[in-house]
């Protein structure tokens, strides 16, 4: 299953996202491909260690320089990455916005996996609609959509929907979409304002799990970690459990236990 995490908001947890249930994935047994699209390298530099250079990132994929494949580093205690470079804000102007480059993520992610068959894999996407988020929304099965827990956000949930009705006649399929709330803050009422408003208005399709602003969700990038190794027993690492037990759950992702070697 791939699921690109995105919202044209900006700072509202999608890379935050990415990173903890790619590694809550990875506790549970499986390897899973973690796709950096956005410009800003925030993913990336989370690692810690990744290349700089623009020849080894999603960049040189997009100029046809290598594969997916070849461009793969891996990320102890949560998978493998594919990293990001500045560079890729060029895509939308050097490439165009034909059906070539639309599909392109779809079709390198394809050939992918004849060799990684059922790996699952995460696609933290830049703040905004160009051809590179567009990219990651027709590659993926399921549109993960974090809305952090203030009235704007309701707005940006909105804009969204607009685009996505755009998006799925040219598809020719519903883009499934589920709406997570991040940053979560039980002790104010606007918290559950939002999610009454998100309930009402996309139904089912609003997560049950919440991600709670925690902590150690926030401090663990600082220090190359994901939340579980920052604190296992924190309500951010319940959180990213429990979110990944409940997409599992709906179907929205799938894990097999990845073999050895
Ligand atoms: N549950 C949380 N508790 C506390 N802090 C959080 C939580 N989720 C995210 N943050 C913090 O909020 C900030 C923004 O998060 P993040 O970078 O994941 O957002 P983003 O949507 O990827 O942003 P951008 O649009 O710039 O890519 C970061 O400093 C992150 O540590
Ligand atoms: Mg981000």
């Amino acid at each position: 299953m791939r699921i690109a995490i995105f919202n044209q908001k900006g700072g509202v947890g999608k890379t935050t996202t990415a990173l903890n249930l790619g590694a809550a994935i990875n506790r549970a047994g499986t390897i899973p491909l973690l796709l950096d699209l956005d410009p800003q390298g925030h993913l990336s530099s989370i690692h810690g260690d990744a290349p700089l250079a623009s020849s080894r990132s999603l960049f040189a994929f997009y100029q046809d320089l290598h594969s997916l494949h070849e461009l793969e580093i891996s990320w102890e205690h949560i998978g493998q990455l594919i990293p990001a470079h500045q560079q890729l804000i060029k895509v939308d102007s050097i490439f165009g916005k034909g059906p070539a480059i639309l599909n392109k993520l779809r079709l390198g992610l394809d050939a992918q996996e004849t060799t990684h068959p059922n790996r699952p894999c995460l696609i933290d996407c830049c703040p905004y609609i160009g051809v590179l988020a567009l990219n990651a929304i027709f590659a993926c099965d399921r549109l993960l959509i974090p809305i952090s827990t203030d009235y704007l956000s309701l707005q940006a949930a909105e804009q969204i929907t607009r685009t996505l009705e755009v998006l799925e006649p040219v598809l020719k399929r519903r883009i499934e979409r589920r709406y997570l709330l991040t940053r979560f803050d039980r002790r104010r009422r606007m918290s559950d304002d939002v999610r009454h408003k998100l309930r009402e208005r996309y139904g089912d399709d609003v997560l049950e799990t919440v991600i709670s602003e925690n902590v150690s969700v926030a401090e663990s990038p600082s220090l190359n970690r994901d939340v579980f190794r920052q604190n296992a027993s924190s309500p951010g690492a319940h959180d990213y459990k429990k979110l990944m037990q409940e997409l599992l759950d709906r179907g929205d992702l799938k894990i097999l236990p990845t073999p050895p070697g």
